[in-house]
């Protein structure tokens, strides 16, 4: 074996947060939305590594480093479209392995062989679907899921700390006013994720962030939201819609009642 070879996919965590530092200077940190997925990033790399240590066979450092990649795309979203809405402008999953795998960015960030550099690509690319691909090996399965449990725990967080205009464009009153959807709250009724395309109010976004937690895998993942306290606030959303105001009691409910 080379030396070359030798150092391939050790991962250095100095060098790879230096190395997305420097990715990300390029864009402006100014930029509420800019910061936002620079706090984002870190915290989801933090959360892998949590429940990666859980997790039997898991490489934690790996698992962190799929956070630390996992929203790449997003700088280049914002600068291009100004919006994180990927409907209106690029899926930023697949832009991200995009600019990580073809393009070659991957290598700013460490040597990976191939093994590291698959597993990572399969893993980014199914972070945001609404479903993992089917036919993944154990172990591919067991990283796209350890970062999707960490990325949805994160984005309890962002929608509690950050201003609904600043991630969605709409305002305060139209959410305040907003109705729920059928469709939406049959998918709560179910414990499951909401499918986007059954979105249309900006209380639906809410409503889906909630039902996110029905799809956490892993025990930790319900502990840290518990612990964060984070969807505790969402569930406090107060609406001047009296059906949504209704509909909010009723989530509390079910969510505090089968707390585990
Ligand atoms: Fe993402």
């Amino acid at each position: 074996m080379t030396d070359k070879t030798q150092n391939m996919n050790k991962i250095d965590k100095e060098a790879v947060k230096q190395a997305f530092a420097l990715y990300t200077a390029q864009y402006n940190r100014e930029d509420p939305k800019i910061k936002l997925k620079i706090d984002h990033t870190y915290r989801v790399a933090d959360l892998c590594e949590r429940i990666a240590a859980t997790v039997p066979g898991t490489y934690e450092d790996l698992a962190w480093l799929s956070g630390m990649l996992h929203d790449v795309g997003r700088f280049e979203q914002v600068r291009r479209y100004n919006t994180f809405t990927d409907a209106k402008s690029v899926d930023h999953a697949q832009f991200g392995a995009d600019l990580l795998f073809a393009d070659g960015l991957i290598d700013s960030f460490g040597p990976y062989d191939e093994n590291y550099k698959s597993l990572l690509e399969t893993v980014i690319r199914n972070h945001n679907r609404f479903r993992i691909d089917e036919g993944l090996t154990y172990e591919y399965k067991n990283y796209c899921q350890i970062l999707r449990d960490a990325d949805k725990i994160d984005i309890l967080r962002v929608n509690v700390e950050t201003p609904i205009e600043d991630i969605y464009n709409v305002s305060s009153d139209e959410l305040k006013r907003a109705a729920v959807t059928e469709e939406v709250r049959q998918g709560f009724r179910e414990k499951h994720a909401i499918p986007r395309a059954v979105r249309r109010t900006p209380a639906d976004l809410l409503v889906s962030h909630i039902s996110m937690v029905y799809e956490l895998v892993y025990p930790i993942s319900w502990e840290i939201v518990w612990k964060q306290g984070y969807l505790n606030d969402m569930l406090k959303f107060e609406s001047e819609n009296e059906e949504t105001q209704k509909w909010f009691d009723f989530m509390r409910k079910e969510l505090l009642e089968g707390r585990k």
